[in-house]
C-alpha cells in the first residue's frame, strides 16, 4: 500500500476537522479525494505529508511510519499544495534549483533535472522571466513540477486544477496521467467531479472529517443508480450549501501572486 490511515484524527480545540479515517491507496493508482468545503480534505493531506501532527492516530506513507519516520517519508512524497510555493521574483529555473538545493541536489544532476521539469511544463520559452509575471496556469505548472524534482514515488495534488482557464485544466489533467506511468501513486483532492471521474482509479468522498465510501467512479454510481459523479456526491453529502465564516485573524495576509 501506498498509503495506510488508522484511525487518523485532527482536532482544532473542540471541533474534529478530520475523525478517525481509515484509508488504504494503492501503489499506482490515481486516487481521488473529494468533500464539500471545510469536509476535512487538506487537513488529511497536511498529515499524511508530515505537515500537521494528528491529534490522535497514525499512518504510514510510502511504507514509513508519519510519526517516527517523517524524513523517510518526506523523501519519498511530493505535495503539490492548495497555496503556490514559490518565488515571484525569481525566475522558474532559478525557483526550481532553489527547492533542488533543499532536497540535496547539486551541480549537473540538478541543472538536468530542472531543464528537463521545465520542458515537461512547455515553459522553456519563458524560463528566464520572474514568475511574479507568469500566468496563473504557467505559475501552477511549475508549481507541480517544483514537487517532482526528487522524482517522489507517492505524489499529493490539492485541487491542482482550481482557478485554471480550460486549456491549463487539460494540460495538467493530462500531466497527472502521465505522471502515474511508471508506478507512481497519485492522490488528488478535487471539486471537480468530471476530473475525479476522469481521472480517478478509486474516489474517496469525505465529509465532516468522515470516509463516507471508497470505491471506483463506476462502481459509485452503479451502486446509487445514478449516471454521474456529481449526482453520487450529492446523494451522499447532502445538497445544502455549506456557508460557514470564521473569526480566525490572518497571521498574515495571504494572497495569490
Ligand atoms: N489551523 C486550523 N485551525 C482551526 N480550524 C481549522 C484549521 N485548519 C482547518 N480548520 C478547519 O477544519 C475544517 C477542515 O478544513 P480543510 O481545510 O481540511 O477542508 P477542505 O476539505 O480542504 O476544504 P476546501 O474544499 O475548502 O479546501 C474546516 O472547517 C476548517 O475551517
Ligand atoms: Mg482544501
Amino acid at each position: 500500500m501506498a498509503v495506510e490511515a488508522f484511525g487518523l484524527t485532527k482536532r482544532f480545540g473542540n471541533f474534529t476537522a478530520v475523525d478517525h479515517v481509515d484509508l488504504s491507496i494503492r501503489e499506482g493508482e490515481i486516487f481521488g479525494l473529494l468533500g464539500p468545503n471545510g469536509a476535512g480534505k487538506t487537513t488529511l493531506v497536511r498529515m499524511l505529508t508530515t505537515l500537521m501532527r494528528p491529534t490522535e492516530g497514525t499512518a504510514k506513507v510510502g511504507g514509513y511510519d508519519i510519526l517516527r519516520e517523517p524524513d523517510e517519508v518526506r523523501k519519498a512524497i511530493g505535495l503539490v499544495a492548495e497555496k503556490l510555493i514559490l518565488y515571484p521574483r525569481l525566475n522558474a529555473v532559478e525557483n526550481l534549483m532553489f527547492f533542488g538545493r533543499l532536497y540535496g541536489m547539486e551541480g549537473e544532476e540538478l541543472r538536468r533535472k530542472v531543464d528537463e521539469l521545465i520542458e515537461m511544463v512547455r515553459l522553456e520559452g519563458f524560463k528566464d522571466f520572474p514568475i511574479g509575471g507568469y500566468s496563473s496556469g504557467m505559475r501552477q505548472r511549475l508549481n507541480i513540477v517544483r514537487a517532482l524534482l526528487h522524482d517522489p514515488r507517492i505524489l499529493f495534488l490539492d485541487e491542482p486544477t482550481a482557478m485554471l482557464d480550460p486549456q491549463s485544466i487539460r494540460f495538467v489533467r493530462d500531466l497527472i496521467k502521465d505522471l502515474r506511468k511508471g508506478g507512481r501513486t497519485i492522490i488528488l483532492t478535487t471539486h471537480i467531479m468530471e476530473e475525479a471521474e476522469e481521472l480517478s482509479d478509486r474516489v474517496g468522498i469525505i465529509d465532516h472529517g468522515r470516509i463516507l465510501v471508497v470505491d471506483t467512479p463506476e462502481g459509485l454510481k452503479s451502486k446509487l443508480g445514478v449516471s454521474n459523479l456529481l449526482e453520487v456526491f450529492l446523494e451522499l453529502t447532502g445538497r445544502d450549501l455549506r456557508d460557514r465564516a470564521e473569526n480566525r485573524i490572518p497571521i498574515r495576509a495571504v494572497g495569490r501572486m
